[in-house]
């Protein structure tokens, strides 16, 4: 079981123009809602492959009913912790003369420290040894820069592999605790170690540090150019893959689920890292967050090239 959890979902709302006018009147020719946050489109991606999943965390107000009923659409199970504040809302203004899009997301309202607590107690009670809790999501204001690490150290201890997808000083805290993988993308992954990553020997000696220092597996991915698959013994390429781009919106989510889910199958690093390219890839083939179609990623996988550089 792949259990997800998004302490910072967000209502994706977005709205196309034909040409955006700044300062103007603008008529929208699309518009679309999807749930979002990072770790429910893991859960989406999850169950697109066909893996059983829970999405897990905090909604709020009418957005997170909105959030609670499009899961529930989709056959996700969920257990969420409801609170009055309601779950921010994200605008993205696509201009279709332009081909830009223009993303407005707001920041989310603080949680209490008891909510988390209650979100922990939830998850701990759901998480069975061998199982796998992928935390991803931006953190809540205010919450506590110990929090991840904490919670990871624990489920751990549980016998649960801990995937890790956030960002900020709460992640970096959390990468001594031994998390199982973390999917950085490459320009969270300078954050991380706090300089410039010019060449693909950067992103490898920077993730290798990691590793050093105590997290199992790194996967850098780097956009249209593929991604880099880090172990302790292993370092992968895997060359991006040409396709027609729909929506990058949450490619690295489907990523991050790709990987995690065909870990979880026990399949190899190298077969999974392989797999993982070509669902996030067939996931820009979809419009807004939906997640790959398990066809389109089989038919891709035939074109993935991976390079062993060590
Ligand atoms: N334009 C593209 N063409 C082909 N594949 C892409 C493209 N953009 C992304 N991908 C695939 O998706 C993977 C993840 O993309 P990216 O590095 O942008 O993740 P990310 O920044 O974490 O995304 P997000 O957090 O928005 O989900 C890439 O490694 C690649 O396999
Ligand atoms: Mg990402």
């Amino acid at each position: 079981m792949i259990i997800t959890v998004t302490l910072n979902p967000a209502l994706d709302k977005t709205i196309s123009v034909s040409r955006l006018m700044i300062n103007g009147v603008n008529r929208v020719e699309d518009t679309r809602l999807d749930a979002g946050g990072k770790g429910i489109n893991v859960s989406k991606s999850v169950k697109a492959l066909g893996g059983e999943t829970l999405a897990m965390g905090i909604l709020g107000g009418e957005s997170g009913l909105y959030i609670q009923h499009s899961m529930d659409k989709l056959g996700i199970p969920s257990k969420f912790c409801f609170v009055d504040a309601p779950t921010r809302t994200n605008i993205k203004i696509v201009d279709n003369s332009m081909h830009t899009s223009t993303n407005i997301n707001e920041r989310g309202e603080p949680v209490d420290e008891a909510t988390l607590q209650q979100v922990f107690e939830n998850l701990k009670q759901e998480a069975k040894p061998g199982d796998t809790v992928i935390v991803a999501s931006t953190n809540p204001p205010g919450t506590r820069e110990e929090l991840l690490g904490e919670w990871t150290r624990e489920l751990k201890a549980m016998g649960v592999k801990v995937c890790l997808d956030c960002t900020g000083v709460s992640m970096r805290r959390a990468l001594t605790a031994g998390p199982d993988l973390i999917k950085p993308n490459k320009g969270e992954l300078e954050e991380i170690c706090g300089r410039r990553l010019y060449f693909d020997v950067d992103v490898i000696a920077a993730a290798k540090v990691l590793i050093e220092n105590g997290v199992q597996r790194v996967a850098v991915s780097l956009g249209a150019e593929g991604a880099l698959f880090i172990t302790e013994d292993q370092v992968l390429r895997v060359y991006g893959l040409k396709v027609p781009v729909v929506s990058t919106v949450g490619s690295g989510d489907g990523m991050m689920g790709a990987l995690a889910y065909y870990l979880q199958e026990g399949m190899e690093w190298k077969e999974a890292a392989m797999r993982s390219v070509a669902v996030s890839a067939a996931q820009v083939m979809r419009p807004g967050s939906e997640p790959a179609l398990l066809s389109d990623a089989e038919a891709l996988l035939e074109q993935v090239i991976v390079d062993e550089l060590m």
